[in-house]
């Protein structure tokens, strides 16, 4: 099968969240799988040099977008076998960051819109777009309002992953006639302007990161006003666990920790805590647990919680490392708790991928209470690491860690939002830490789990072929 992948933002060439980690990493299983899998994405002009420098121009054409005319470029790039695709707009996309201007609707709408347009002028035929969160969310809105009449899209089939639902794409209705150049009702959800409504009822499939997220969206509580929509479609709805790239992640061979380490050698995980702990400004005294956080600081992630019960934490006899950047009352909470604690928790504000790494590496549990959490990649970077989850039982934190209360146990977790039931978690958690010979095998144990995309490839495979076949 041919699969072109479009995406906002794709690793190794720009990333602000999950997103891109999936986009860099499941059409490389897709391909070891033997379909050709590509992936589009645009020409953002914060993308480093040295990544353009792998750039070929291929092609340019004019988009139309409504009543405007906008030139588009495409470029092509191969990454470890994976072909990628850069839509090249330098109005829309040479700008410093990759999303939040005002025109952000118009951008997209362009991207997603010329991402159609260019299968004309490639020399790739693909059976399947697949579209991801709303900034791609019009491609299956064009595809069936405009280009099916040609042969070369009739039989394409699309399928629409919902990463996120909080992020819909959500407008003024005027931007449908006049932005957008689609018909009226077309793209529209009451009485709203909405992409990812428009997604959901144009695509051939829709598909979320975890088969639990699947269950939670046809929920109010976590479907930001689309569960009507989604239970009307749950016919074409499924949930799948994403993996990680358990080759860029890997303890045995990653440069940014402090010192490498596998299943056998997992004591030299003990280095890198010290050495972080050294780093950050942290006590070494005593055998204090040391709790990691690596997050994007929005409330949905839980921080709330934290808040609530952290100088608890303290008192308990732990140590705390922070690492995030995004809304302020967290920011300016963290920076208050490393300035009251200042040999107990250490905070830095920012996206520092090779920082998280150091604490993935150097932590002892990994902390991530998400109020909803589609899949999380963190928790499993963690186990990855040998570093021992404690997270509420969500969306994909519910699939892919399992209390060690029950049998084959790799974290701990939790069902309420509530911040004492999240602070049993941690103290359950920290019994076990004190039990070394125990904490050891759970150490081993966690760095044996399974988290590549070896399983979901086969299940993303299957559900294309069962599209091909509708
Ligand atoms: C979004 C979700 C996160 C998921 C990621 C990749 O960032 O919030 O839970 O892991 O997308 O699918």
């Amino acid at each position: 099968m041919r699969i072109l992948y479009v995406a906002s933002e794709a690793l190794p060439f720009i990333a602000s969240g999950g997103l891109a980690d999936v986009a860099g990493s499941l059409p490389k299983a897709l391909q070891g799988r033997q379909h050709i899998c590509r992936v589009v994405m645009p020409l953002y002009g914060d993308i480093k040099p040295e990544m353009r420098a792998k750039m070929r121009f291929l092609c340019d054409f004019t988009v139309e977008l409504a009543w405007r005319h906008q030139y588009c470029g495409v470029f092509e790039a191969t990454i470890d076998g994976v072909v990628y695709y850069f839509i090249d707009n330098e109005y829309y996309f040479r700008r410093s960051g990759i999303y939040g201007f005002f025109d952000d609707g118009e951008r997209f709408a362009f991207f997603s819109k010329a991402v159609v347009d260019m299968i004309r002028y490639i020399d790739f035929r693909p059976d399947i777009l697949h579209c991801n969160d709303w900034q791609t969310a019009l491609v299956p809105c064009y595809l069936n309002c405009y280009y099916r009449g040609d042969d070369l899209y009739r039989d394409i089939k699309t399928v629409f992953t919902i990463h996120n639902i909080q992020y819909q794409g959500q407008y003024g209705r005027e931007m449908v006639e006049d932005v957008l150049g689609l018909p009226r009702g077309v793209a529209e959800y009451n009485d709203d302007c909405n992409y990812m409504a428009g997604a959901i009822i144009q695509s051939g499939m829709v598909t979320t990161v975890s088969p639990t997220y699947a269950r939670e969206i046809l929920d109010p509580w976590f479907a930001h006003g689309l569960d009507p929509l989604l239970r009307q479609y749950s016919w074409k709805l499924r949930g799948i666990l994403n993996g990680i790239d358990t080759v860029t992640y890997n303890p045995e061979t990653d440069q940014s920790i402090y010192k490498t380490y596998s299943v056998s050698t997992y004591q030299d995980k003990a280095v890198n805590k010290q050495r972080l702990q050294k780093d950050m400004g942290l006590s070494q005294m005593g055998d204090a647990m040391l709790v990691g956080i690596v997050t994007r600081l929005a409330s949905h992630k839980g921080l709330d919680l934290i808040k609530f019960i952290f100088p608890k934490l303290i008192e308990e006899g732990m140590e705390v490392v922070i690492l995030g950047s995004g809304e302020y009352v967290y920011e300016s909470f963290f920076n208050e708790m490393a300035a009251t604690y200042p040999d107990k928790v250490a905070f830095r504000c920012g996206f520092i991928p090779d920082l998280a790494r150091k604490i993935y590496a150097g932590s002892d549990v990994f902390l991530m209470p998400s109020k909803s959490e589609p899949c999380g990649l963190a928790q499993m970077v963690s186990l990855r690491y040998g570093t021992i989850p404690v997270v509420r039982k969500t969306g994909g934190l519910a699939d892919s860690i399992v209390d060690m209360g029950d049998s084959g146990g790799t974290g701990y977790t939790f069902q309420s939002y509530n911040a004492h039931d999240m602070f049993g978690a941690i103290k359950r958690a920290q019994s076990h830490y004190y039990d070394k010979p125990a904490w050891e095998r759970a150490i081993q144990n966690a760095m044996k789990t399974d988290c590549s995309w070896a399983k979901s490839a086969k299940e993303y495979t299957s559900m294309y072929e069962e599209l091909m076949g509708w």
